[in-house]
């Protein structure tokens, strides 16, 4: 949601931080600008244009430029216009900003600082740029920004050109991520880590509230009091899952043939050959509470559900999970000590980022179990987990949910008194995903055949219904059909009503305890017209069911079972050719409340 890359130093800024706004697309936007010094002529140009980042460089008329800053929109103040579109100008032309975030009080900062001054876009942003004008008359550059910076309320990530001083770029931080990336050509910042990605070899992840002066050789960190702060920069290690698509036709379709590796390479971090690798005081730590809230948003909710039932029922510790942006704002009884689990891809989720301030202000103990482990919610949490699923490009998440299970499957076994052999099981639940993958060619013309109407329903009893809910959501954001993931046995108390000729339902079946009862159910819809598919594994399956999976652990199922139904929302959304990695309206990275 939103990008920003900025670079100055040796390398030609235009293609940094045009390629490091590509590597940013996955995080979705419906604009990009740019804006870049003119050497020739010593002035900035600004570019900007509706839509995709490659019809912004077919305006660019500069070839070439030491000084960069960039930006992809996704718009939340404002519709999506060339006007709207990042970077924003002050008036008199002095200062050119770009910014990621949301200002709560920008309409009243207006009219208590701007009462006069003509706006020419609906966004905060201009507002802010402004504003550093305004304060810039009678103070230097930095100094204006930090004053300004005083009186944002909400979050941001920005970063500032003062015409007047063209080689710095002023950037600040709060809420809102941003990375500084350096090498000896030069200096990139970007709100990911993928911006930085062949152009930095160390980095430092900002904190909030922080402020930076950046040259093309150095930078100085400060407080938003002016103040030096010391820093250590890490060295950026990337991850072995490369970030191209190589043989396959979309990021999504890659990400999901990587689920194999993925729970090897689980595998290989967390386990050897007699042992669990998961810090034994964390473990006490857990252990030391009596129960478990976990909090998510999206696909990692629908694997906290299933993370839930595993810690229930291996690790005996009762276990809720809440939506992210619920429990922010109506924080439910806790009673006793509860401990806290955050699941987020990203790390960089705006609603899980309002709870963490809240718990961590109540003094309550977090995990955050995340793909990056640079983001702020692994920084800010007491204790982070790495899911090593390697960079998630696509929008839609297939990859992250498989391993968020494994990871936290294999967390509730370390704290549970349980000696099955967990390490073999998932390796041959990678195996089963790879048997299944291997005929996927011969679904599609399935997928064709069944959905065909504007509605799609999945049902299924308990681990299945809660893979129902996460196929329902990967259906429908790629797909745009209109889907349900139903608890089977809850259909015949209101929503049969909606099933009609043809309409679609597809039935999870992978635990023999409810098989019978969600095929009654399934008998229910069919009779009533419905047009259905089932999934199911070798031990449970009927004549006519169209997808059988290999038998696994039933408490680990859902790990197989989610991949065909990832590949039924996969090929839904190609049949109707639409934009697979990057559907309309979704961001991947999604940094407001
Ligand atoms: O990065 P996070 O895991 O915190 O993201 C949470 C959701 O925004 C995310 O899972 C979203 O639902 C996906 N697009 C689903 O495919």
């Amino acid at each position: 949601m939103c990008g920003i890359v900025g670079y100055l130093g040796k390398g030609n800024a235009k293609s940094i931080v045009l390629e490091g706004l590509k590597r940013l697309e996955y995080r979705g936007y419906d604009s990009a600008g740019l804006s870049l010094l003119d050497e020739k002529q010593n002035q900035f140009n600004i570019y900007k244009e509706k839509g995709r980042i490659a019809q912004l460089e077919k305006i660019i008329d500069l070839n070439d430029a030491r000084v960069a800053i960039g930006h992809t929109r996704w718009a939340t103040h404002g519709r999506v216009t060339k006007e709207n579109a990042h970077p924003h100008q002050s008036n008199n032309g002095r200062f050119i900003v770009v910014h990621n975030g949301v200002i709560d009080n920008y309409k009243s900062l207006m009219k208590t600082y701007l009462p006069d001054t003509v706006f020419h876009s609906e966004t905060d942003t201009e507002v802010i740029v402004n504003l550093i004008e305004l304060f810039a008359v009678k103070k230097t550059p930095a100094n204006a920004i930090l004053e300004v910076l005083k009186l944002l309320e909400g979050s941001y990530a920005l970063l500032v050109i003062d015409i007047n001083t063209p080689e710095t770029i002023y950037a600040a931080k709060h809420k809102s991520p941003l990375l500084l990336g350096k090498s000896d050509k030069g200096i990139v910042i970007g709100s990911d880590m993928m911006a930085l990605v062949n152009t930095a070899d160390n980095y430092l992840a900002l904190d909030d509230e922080t402020f930076l002066r950046i040259t093309p050789k150095n930078f100085t960190l400060y407080n938003l009091e002016g103040e030096v702060l010391p820093y250590t920069m890490s060295l950026l290690d990337l991850d072995d899952f490369s970030s191209e698509k190589g043989e396959f036709e979309h990021f999504m379709l890659k990400e999901i043939h990587e689920q194999p590796a993925v729970l090897r390479r689980i595998i290989s971090k967390y386990y050897n050959d007699t042992d669990i690798h998961i810090d034994k005081i964390l473990l006490e730590k857990i252990k030391a509470h009596d129960s478990i809230h976990i909090l998510a948003a999206g696909t990692s909710m629908h694997a906290g559900l299933i993370a839930k039932d595993l810690l229930e029922s291996l690790a005996n510790i009762p276990t809720q999970v809440h939506i992210a942006s619920e429990f922010a704002y109506q924080q439910p009884l806790l009673k006793g000590k509860p401990y806290f689990i955050l699941i987020s891809q990203s790390g960089e989720t705006a609603d899980l980022r309002a709870c963490l301030v809240n718990l961590k202000k109540e003094k309550y103990q977090t995990l955050t179990v995340t793909n990056v482990r640079t983001s702020t919610l692994a920084r800010e949490a007491d204790d982070y987990m790495e899911i090593y699923a390697g960079p998630e490009i696509a929008v839609a998440s297939t990859k992250a949910y498989t391993a968020q299970i494994a990871v936290l499957a294999t967390l509730a076994y370390a704290l549970s008194d349980q000696s099955f052999d967990l390490k073999r099981e998932l390796s041959e639940i990678a195996q089963a995903m790879e048997h299944f993958l291997d005929k996927k060619d011969q679904y599609k013309d399935l997928v064709a055949a069944t959905l065909t109407k504007r509605n799609c329903f999945y049902i299924g009893r308990g681990l299945d219904y809660y893979v129902c809910l996460e196929a329902a959501l990967k259906l429908k954001e790629i797909s745009y059909i209109q889907t349900e993931g139903f608890a089977a046995g809850e259909l015949k108390h209101g929503t049969i009503a909606l099933i009609e000729e043809d309409t679609p339902v597809i039935a999870i079946i992978s635990n023999r305890k409810t098989a019978d009862n969600t095929r009654s159910n399934l008998n229910e819809v069919k009779s009533r017209g419905a047009k259905t598919l089932t999934i199911t594994t070798e031990s449970l399956k009927e004549t006519d069911d169209q997808i059988v999976l290999d038998d696994v652990n039933p408490s680990l199922s859902p790990l197989l079972t989610v991949i065909p139904t990832q590949l039924i929302a996969y090929y839904a959304a190609l049949i109707r050719g639409h934009d697979i990695d990057k559907p309309r309206n979704l961001a991947k990275s999604v940094t407001v409340e």
